[in-house]
């Protein structure tokens, strides 16, 4: 039997993800997302895509003094208020759109959090607009993504090869400047599957998404899988050695250059350093210097300071 959509998948997922997320979220993905997100006790969240709602239940446990999921899918969003009613957490839980969510003000939420998710929404620039306008000055948006450069659905494979002593692994990618809808099987059973649609976009195109709507990238991470998965899946091993997923946090353009640590980097006579100890000089990160250069800020032009800038879910 065939299902199609996100309602379909919805009971399936539920069952797998439960409290803490399953296998790929809890030991791979969340890790790294939830480090980046940092401590929300005092903060509004708002939790975009957020299929069952274990991320936004924990979140609200963790001292959030408010936390919102939604989803688009009314039978994600009808388990997630079961789970809620039955386990009460104080989290809310909306049906919508992520492109549009005008029952909420503008910076309404400290910390906007899209868990796998924005590579299955149509609208990803709108979504990232819409994500802008709702988050406060001084806020931070943190989302994980399918690597838009290593797992691009049926276009990207691994590829094993065997030698007499040993093995070597390699990530093959077709059309990767190709965008375009995907449709992604998911095995439910040995009888059953269901396809959703997914979207694939380049990095530069979500790059591009932030910038129109005013945010800058302070960090990204690549996920290394815990030791767990690499024991459970057959996967983990190879992902130990290319990622599968991506991590992005962005900010306000204005506010991304106090959000961000001063990082060292090479000064105008080479000499290393933090960049915001040199006269004229402001901490800088990737587009965030740029930024301010634009801005007509007033220090030299000079290349941006070295950062840490720098799987898959349908298994
Ligand atoms: C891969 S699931 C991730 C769910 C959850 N964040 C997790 O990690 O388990 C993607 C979710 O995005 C939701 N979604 C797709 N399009 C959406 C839209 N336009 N607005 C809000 N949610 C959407 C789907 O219903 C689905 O629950």
């Amino acid at each position: 039997m065939t299902k199609v959509g996100w309602n379909a998948l919805a009971e399936w997922r539920d069952f797998r993800m439960g409290e803490v997320g399953d296998l790929w979220h809890r030991a791979l993905i969340d890790p790294s997302l939830l480090a980046m997100v940092g401590p929300v006790r005092g903060l509004t969240v708002l939790d975009v895509g957020c299929g069952n709602g274990y991320l936004t239940r924990r979140f609200k446990r963790r001292g959030a003094t408010r936390a919102v999921g939604v989803d688009a899918s009314i039978g994600s969003i009808r388990l997630a208020r079961k789970r809620e009613a039955a386990h009460p957490s104080g989290a809310e839980f909306v049906r919508g759109d992520a492109a549009r969510m005008p029952r909420f003000p503008a910076g309404a939420f400290d910390r906007i959090v899209a868990n796998m998710s924005l590579m299955d929404i149509r609208d990803a620039a709108g979504t990232i607009r819409e994500l802008a306008r709702l988050l406060a000055p001084d806020g931070r948006l943190v989302f994980s993504l399918s690597h838009p450069c290593f797992d691009i659905d049926e276009r990207s494979a691994w590829v094993v090869e065997r030698h007499p002593y040993r093995e070597t692994v390699a990530r093959k990618v077709e059309g990767y400047r190709h965008e375009r809808p995907v449709r992604v099987p998911w095995k439910l059973s040995e009888t059953e599957m269901a396809y959703t649609t997914s979207y694939h976009r380049t990095l530069a195109t979500y790059s591009r998404y932030l910038h129109d709507a005013g945010l800058a990238i302070l960090r990204m991470a690549e996920p290394a899988p815990k030791p767990e998965i690499v024991r459970k899946s057959p996967q983990g091993p190879y992902i130990a050695a290319i990622p599968l997923h991506l991590v992005v946090e962005a900010a306000h353009f204005d506010r991304a250059v106090h959000a961000s640590p001063p990082l060292a980097s090479r000064g105008p006579s080479g000499q290393r350093g933090p960049a915001s100890s040199r006269k004229g000089v402001g901490p800088t990160v990737g587009s965030v210097g740029r930024t301010r250069e634009r801005r007509g800020a007033p220090h030299r032009r000079r290349r941006a300071g070295r950062g840490s800038v720098g799987g898959p879910r349908r298994r």
